[in-house]
């Protein structure tokens, strides 16, 4: 329960993370600068891949509690 509760906390500060860095990239195009260092293009990318991981860990997260409740009680 907790460990979902931080997955969830992390996912939301990576979309201000994400979402930073787009507009960081989108300032640095209109600058020009983009045209030297192309590698502001790619800021957006380790904060995405790391929103997918906890994303997809969110949508799961639903049918796995499903499956764990649906087993027997041992014992
Ligand atoms: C990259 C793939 C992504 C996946 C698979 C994903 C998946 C999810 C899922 C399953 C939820 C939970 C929805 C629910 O409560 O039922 C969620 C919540 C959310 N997502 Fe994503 N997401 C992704 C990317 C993003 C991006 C790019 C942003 C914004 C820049 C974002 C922002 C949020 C926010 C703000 C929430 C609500 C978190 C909260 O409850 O506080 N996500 N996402």
């Amino acid at each position: 329960m907790a460990w979902s509760k931080r997955n969830r906390q992390l996912h939301r500060l990576l979309s201000l993370i994400f979402t930073g860095t787009v507009v960081l990239a989108m300032i640095a195009a209109a600058a020009g600068l983009t045209e030297t260092a192309i590698w502001l293009f790619y800021l957006p990318l380790p904060p995405l891949f790391l929103l997918m991981g906890t994303g997809l860990y969110m949508y799961v997260q639903p049918y796995r509690a499903k499956r764990r409740n649906a087993r027997p009680n041992p014992a």
